[in-house]
């Protein structure tokens, strides 16, 4: 990954760190999960990595949807709003949810699709995150099954983008100054 490691000041999560974060989660999830066949849920387009490398670990029977709910608008600082971009497409109604996320900074994102899919009727909802940013938070907010927590920095890698881009790193670091300033 020449390229795009040039532009990383430093590793936060690396390539092992996540293998062995999804080995642990797996355990948490099948735990909680087996025989409940749950809707796993991506929110677009953070999720994609995590989410992939997650699901084909997890031994019980589950179904996948995806919505696209944006908040960070391709900077640094989370917008005040969120907008729900692209809907799920099948009833929740009664299923169990788990979302997938990538990261919880302020927790808008979620607290705006949890009480959706709690409105529409889902028996539970719950959240599962590789990374959790607690002191950037707005609300109150505790994600079910969480990953690693992180300080207060602004990673990209493993579906977390700068403007777009760095998504398809293979592991979470920190940006250099220089290609944000
Ligand atoms: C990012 C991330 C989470 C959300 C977390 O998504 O994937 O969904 O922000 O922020 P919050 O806890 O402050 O709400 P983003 O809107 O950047 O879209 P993306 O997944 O397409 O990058």
């Amino acid at each position: 990954m020449k390229q795009l490691d040039k532009d990383i000041e430093r590793t936060v999560v690396s390539e092992e760190e996540i293998g062995r974060i999804i080995e642990r989660l797996k355990g948490e999830l099948e735990h909680a999960y087996a025989g409940k066949c749950p809707i796993v849920v991506g929110l677009l387009k953070g999720c994609i990595l995590f989410m992939s490398d997650l699901v084909q670990r997890l031994d019980f029977h589950l179904e996948l949807a995806f919505m696209d709910v944006s908040s960070y608008y391709g900077g640094l600082h989370a917008a005040a709003d969120v907008k729900i971009e692209k809907d799920i497409d099948m009833a929740v109604k009664d299923r169990h949810i788990l979302i997938a996320e990538d990261i919880v900074d302020s927790g808008r994102t979620l607290r705006a699709v949890i009480s959706l899919l709690e409105h529409r009727g889902a028996a539970s909802v719950k959240v599962v995150t590789l990374l959790d940013k607690p002191e950037g938070r707005a609300i109150d907010y505790t994600p079910d099954f969480i990953g690693v927590r992180i300080p207060n920095v602004f990673v990209v890698g493993y579906g977390l983008d700068y403007e777009g881009r760095y998504r398809n790193l293979p592991y979470v670091g920190l940006l250099k100054p220089k290609i944000y300033s």
